[in-house]
């Protein structure tokens, strides 16, 4: 065994495939060899991994759980719930899988707990003005503007959260 072959074992496999021949148990030893293509994978991960990367952001998404994008932004307050203009007028968003903020008319905010109190399906957000909050696992129905109940299995109506809009942000009040 040569000095290069120390650093290359693949060379080595290669030339006692030659000497097995053209048969399966070459094809088995030359397996783990790669030839000269990079190691690293999609996104640069190490290993061939064909998995993407994690996305990165500078500022954060200050709507998540891991809190990151508020301390590294000092423009988006801390409580935020959802930029205001991602509220769509007469509709809604479903934030952080827990809190539904709607906006009945422009500029109104509203928001509740996006559980339903029947058995915790995440409920619909309204759409189109509709004045009706819907959850789609049994059909209860709240109204979109108090979060009561309107009918369906669920017997009491939505919780709802206080809210305001502070620097372009719908935050819990
Ligand atoms: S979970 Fe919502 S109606 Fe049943």
């Amino acid at each position: 065994m040569s000095v290069e072959d120390v650093f290359n074992p693949c060379a080595v496999a290669a030339r006692r495939t030659l000497l097995l021949g053209a048969g399966a148990m070459g094809i088995v030893v030359l397996a783990g060899c790669g030839g000269d293509e990079p190691s690293a994978g999609a996104g640069g991960q190490p290993g061939g991994s064909s998995a993407p990367a994690a996305p990165t952001s500078a500022r954060g998404n200050p709507f998540d759980d891991t809190g990151s994008g508020r301390s590294g932004d000092p423009q988006v307050p801390s409580n935020a719930l959802v930029a205001a203009g991602e509220v769509p007028v007469g509709g809604g968003v479903v934030v952080k899988d827990t809190v539904l903020v709607i906006q009945p008319a422009k500029g109104t905010f509203r928001a509740y707990d996006a559980a339903c109190p029947h058995e915790g399906q995440i409920v619909d957000p309204p759409f189109d003005g509709n004045p009706i909050i819907q959850c789609p696992r049994h059909n209860s129905k709240f109204k979109v503007a108090d979060g009561s109940r309107v009918d369906g299995p669920a017997t009491r109506g939505l919780k709802g959260i206080k809210v305001e809009v502070r620097g372009g942000y719908v935050v819990r009040a």
